[in-house]
């Protein structure tokens, strides 16, 4: 076991009161647990006359995510607000009928054999990234969020719509995109827990906006999709579903799908990548164990699908990397209907978090919960994660429709990039989090670039 213990916020010695909790939240969701919280199974809390509770024990998390599904496929009212202006009735955000149809069709789209398809695309970008940083002298600052970003955006719009979107219109999306989602993070924190939201006019002015900019363009490149395309992007795959007899998708309705991918795949293994540099670079032993089996299983050949599955080490760096820093740090629900859970009511409308945040860390449920250690995920470890404590691709009907698809990314990448670069980290950086819709990296983790 490693004994690194990366930063985490303080944790209170008593649960704050539900006012103090709301000051916290505003700037922190991180820093408003107590120590108790990674200790408790069900809490519950009234702020506001909102009754909001969390679950935080397998039992209840699988109560919540699978049992009672129907009770809580809802998301939160305010994340359903704030997204709505741009993402319409997409996987993402909708529920009921709309949902259960989008996700049948959806989810042939990301079988091991599709991913194989954009996993060519994977490791293109990433070698790509290798020939830029290759022309960057030894120890050259990089932002490494900011480079994960751009990379794991490059991906995500190659895999979407293959040829279709020229570099200009993929900039202007990605530049929209992080407009969009910068308005609606003004957005009051108490959006987690339920309440009223509070977002100032001009910023939703600017989403709406950004969020116009970006319509216009898959518009655009759904029109030149449908002249020609039998491609294997996901936007050739979604227009399969249109026309003919069934006619499964309206045009809006595949613009709206294709943004919630975007949305949805890029920033969440953009932060996965960038936590992993961090870890990795404050443990030599596990980076050399990595970099022993890049060499051992790539050796010299291109990265490819195939060796996914044998880059076992690689693969438990990333699995450990997304226990301690779980890019969607918090789950949030609306109960439709009242429910029952260890004899405690809740009430329809009720708040229902399940936190990764406080699951990955719970004392009941980890050795040594705070501390680095990648040989949990590994076959012949002893004991198994819980697959309803380890959720940082949630759990149940509402999983993550691509949860193959992040990981092979995310492994794929790290692979071809540690093949030939190592990322230090400057003495005396401080290294801590920036926790808002997503868990980033603050600052957006400057680090040095030294080629193996
Ligand atoms: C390491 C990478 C990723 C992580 C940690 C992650 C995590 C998650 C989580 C936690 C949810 C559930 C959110 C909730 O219930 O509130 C989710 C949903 C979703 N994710 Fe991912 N994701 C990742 C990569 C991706 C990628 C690459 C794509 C697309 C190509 C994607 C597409 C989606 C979609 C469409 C949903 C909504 C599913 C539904 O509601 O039915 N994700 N993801």
């Amino acid at each position: 076991m490693s004994d690194f213990i990366p930063p985490y916020p303080i944790r209170h010695k008593e649960p704050l009161s539900p006012l103090k909790t709301l000051q916290y939240a505003r700037r922190d969701l991180l820093s408003i647990w107590s120590e108790k919280s990674f200790r408790l199974q069900f809490m519950g809390t009234k702020i506001i006359n909102r009754s909001v509770f969390i679950a935080n024990c397998p039992q209840v998390v699988k109560h919540v995510f699978v049992t009672k599904h129907d009770i809580y496929e809802r998301k939160s009212p305010q994340m359903r607000k704030a997204l709505k202006p741009l993402l319409g009735d997409g996987l993402f955000i909708s529920d009921g009928a709309t949902w259960k149809k989008h996700r049948k069709l959806e989810t042939p789209l990301f079988t091991a054999e599709h991913v194989a398809q954009y996993s060519k695309v994977m490791v293109e970008v990433a070698e790509e990234y290798v020939q830029k940083w290759a022309k960057l002298p030894s120890g050259t600052s990089i932002n490494v969020l900011t480079e994960m970003g751009t990379l794991t955006a490059e991906i995500i719009c190659r895999a979407l719509f293959g040829n279709h979107l020229g570099a200009t219109q993929a900039a202007e999306v990605i530049s929209s995109f992080a407009e969009y989602q910068a308005a609606i993070e003004q957005m009051d924190f108490g959006t987690f827990f339920g309440l009223p939201s509070w977002m100032p006019g001009l910023q939703w002015r600017r989403a709406k906006k950004a969020a116009t900019r970006i319509h216009v363009i898959v518009d655009n490149v759904i029109a030149a999709g449908i002249k020609s395309s039998n491609e294997a992007s996901l936007l050739a795959h979604l227009l399969r579903l249109r026309g003919g007899a069934k006619d499964e998708l309206t045009v809006k309705q595949i613009r709206n799908e294709l943004i919630v991918l975007f949305m949805a795949g890029h920033e969440t293994t953009a932060n996965t990548l960038s936590w992993a540099w961090y870890l990795i670079s404050q443990v030599p032993e596990v980076e050399q164990k990595m970099h022993t089996e890049i060499e051992t299983v790539l050796a010299s050949e291109p990265a490819k699908f195939d060796h996914y599955a044998n880059l076992t080490y690689t693969r438990a760096i990333i699995d450990e990397t997304l226990r301690l820093y779980p890019p969607v740090p918090i789950l949030s629900r609306e109960a439709s209907q009242d429910d029952i859970i260890r004899k405690r009511p809740i009430p329809k409308g009720s708040i229902m978090l399940v936190v990764p945040w406080l699951l990955h860390r719970h004392e009941l449920f980890w050795e040594q919960p705070n501390n680095f250690t990648p040989e949990r995920f590994l076959p012949d470890a002893p004991v198994k994660p819980d697959k309803f404590v380890y959720v940082p691709f949630s759990a149940g009907p509402r999983v993550c429709i691509a949860k193959f698809f992040g990981s092979v990314e995310s492994a794929l990448c790290l692979a071809v990039l540690a093949r030939n670069f190592r990322l230090t980290l400057p003495a005396g950086t401080k290294v801590t989090h920036d926790c808002r819709l997503t868990l980033r990296p603050k600052d957006n983790l400057p680090m040095q670039i030294v080629p193996r």
